[in-house]
């Protein structure tokens, strides 16, 4: 239930530190894969990886191609979009790397609203922009690390109008909706291993496509186009294999860190938050934020605080993201460190 002030007889549940996601159980198998490649001779382009990738594909159930953040897998895909001169529908609510990338990428960007019970983009509004705007991309940003709402109306509505539809997973690694992991809705999916997700290589990005030719055009974009004769005007977005390894590690232990916060959710904070994002039934999200729609003493404050419609000055109401923007705060859920 949204938008109610609960009043509740309770303390709040005391906070969680913030803490990077790295288990001290993978330590070993982290020096183990540095001592190796410290011995060895190959510190890019190699088997870590190829394992990272294996492994990320494993989880998200489509091909995943590493790279060096999730800016440069964006330039990746929008680079095989060609969106240049283009109209790039994006919802407001979101990082500002959303809008930018597809700006820096030489689009037009217009911004469409937000849902108030998900935070993340609203068909209706959605609909409403790509009639006006006849987008040849839209992004959708899966905000918070559960899976946006209107993710399947969204998708079939892109599918049935040509219109390229890439999903900002930055924040949903370890979700699922009925199996279906992000990234594997729409055409591509982007995330990010910045220090501060759900599972980190310090910087790092993946991007995920079931489209062989978007896959071959994500590996020849990273390396400066190095496999199509240079073709394609690619830059270096590369993973090196310092990272990759750490990578490894952290996508194994992905499904035990996010098990971990689903249990907190479930068992700590959800009796205690009432008025909080509702999942759906067969949803599952990797819990990068818990938001509640209430104030709340010990929080670290919202996703996002300034809307990017206003961060980059454009004359559009977006009423429900306004709304957001004022009226939800993230409870701390961090995996803790023993
Ligand atoms: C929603 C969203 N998109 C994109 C990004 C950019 O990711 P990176 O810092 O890996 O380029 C972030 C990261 O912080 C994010 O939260």
């Amino acid at each position: 239930m949204i938008g109610e002030r609960t009043t509740l007889d309770v303390t709040h549940p005391s906070p969680l530190p913030f803490s990077v996601a790295f288990d001290p159980r993978d330590e070993d198998d982290i020096m183990r894969r540095w001592r190796t490649l410290l011995r060895g001779n190959q510190w890019s382009h190699g088997e870590q990886l190829q394992e990272f990738e294996v492994e990320w594909a494993a989880w998200n159930g489509i091909p995943a191609v590493g790279f060096d953040n999730w800016a440069g897998a964006a330039a990746a895909v929008l680079d095989f979009f060609d969106v240049a001169g283009k109209t790039v529908l994006c919802p407001s609510n979101t990082f500002l790397a959303t809008p930018r990338s597809a700006m820096n990428a030489g689009a037009r960007v217009e911004f469409y609203d937000c849902n108030r019970e998900d935070l993340c983009g609203s068909f209706t509004d959605f609909v409403e922009k790509a009639e006006r705007f006849k987008p040849a991309l839209a992004y959708i940003v899966h905000i918070g690390g559960h899976i946006a709402f209107d993710i399947h109306r969204i998708a079939d509505y892109c599918r049935t109008r040509g219109i390229a539809l890439i999903e900002d997973c930055a924040h949903a690694v370890g979700a699922d909706w009925d199996g279906v992991r992000p990234g594997a809705f729409g055409d591509a999916g982007l995330f990010s291993l910045y220090a501060t997700k759900t599972i980190s290589t310090g910087e790092g990005g993946v991007a995920v496509t079931a489209n062989p030719d978007l896959e071959r055009h994500l590996r020849s974009y990273r390396d400066y186009g190095r496999g199509s004769h240079y073709r394609i005007q690619g830059m270096n977005h590369r993973l090196d294999e310092f990272r990759a390894a750490l990578g490894v590690v952290q996508i194994r232990r992905m499904p035990e860190i996010v098990g971990w916060k689903q249990a907190y959710a479930r068992e700590t904070l959800d009796p205690h938050y009432r008025n909080r994002v509702e999942l759906p039934a067969g949803m599952g999200s990797g819990y990068y934020k818990y938001i509640v729609f209430e104030e709340i003493p010990q929080t670290t404050g919202k996703v996002y605080e300034l809307p990017c419609h206003k961060i980059f000055g454009c004359d559009v109401e977006l009423s429900n993201t306004e709304w957001i923007s004022k009226n939800h705060w993230c409870v701390p859920i961090y995996y803790p460190k023993p």
